[in-house]
């Protein structure tokens, strides 16, 4: 079982934040905040949009791909689309991107600034399907909180 207290966790992402506007210092704390809460992930982070195509940015876990295309993997794919892309079975999913062999399933997320896609978050878990509709509801909060507190360019 995987029950997360989203109220108290975005509580707590809200207090981190609280006067702080940094992007990069911002996903940094959001990332190892994440990473120390949610169970049965092994990798939590950022994907920053930069000239057109996804750059890593903080995150929490092993060592990952640095570019990613729009329109390419989980992560380029909920950007194109600006959709939230639950995935139960990475190795299903057309074009999945491979930075951790072990992960079986993935979330992401999109983060708005000023009605554009400027980011997303990703998490990826080596359970199958680990998220469940709690956790696309509960992350979109904290996401939604990021995108309120952050100075997005
Ligand atoms: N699996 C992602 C790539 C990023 S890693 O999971 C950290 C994707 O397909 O976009």
């Amino acid at each position: 079982m995987n029950v997360v207290n989203y109220d108290l966790l975005n509580a707590q992402l809200s207090g981190l934040l609280h006067e702080e506007h940094d992007t990069i210092a911002n996903l940094a704390n959001a990332s190892a905040l994440l990473y120390q809460i949610l169970p049965d992930v092994n990798w939590v982070g950022f994907y920053l949009m930069k000239s057109g195509e996804l750059i890593l940015g903080p995150f929490q876990g092993k060592v990952a791909c640095m570019h990613i295309a729009m329109g390419t993997g989980v992560c380029g794919t909920a950007a194109t689309s600006d959709q939230i892309q639950c995935v139960d079975d990475v190795h299903a999913y057309p074009g999945h991107i491979a930075c951790d062999g072990k992960t079986n399933s993935e979330l992401v997320i999109p983060i708005h600034a000023n009605g554009a896609v400027v980011a997303v978050l990703d998490l990826d878990s080596m359970r199958p399907a680990r998220f469940t509709e709690a956790d696309v509801q509960g992350l979109s909060i904290f996401a939604k909180i990021l995108e309120d507190n952050c100075l997005w360019k």
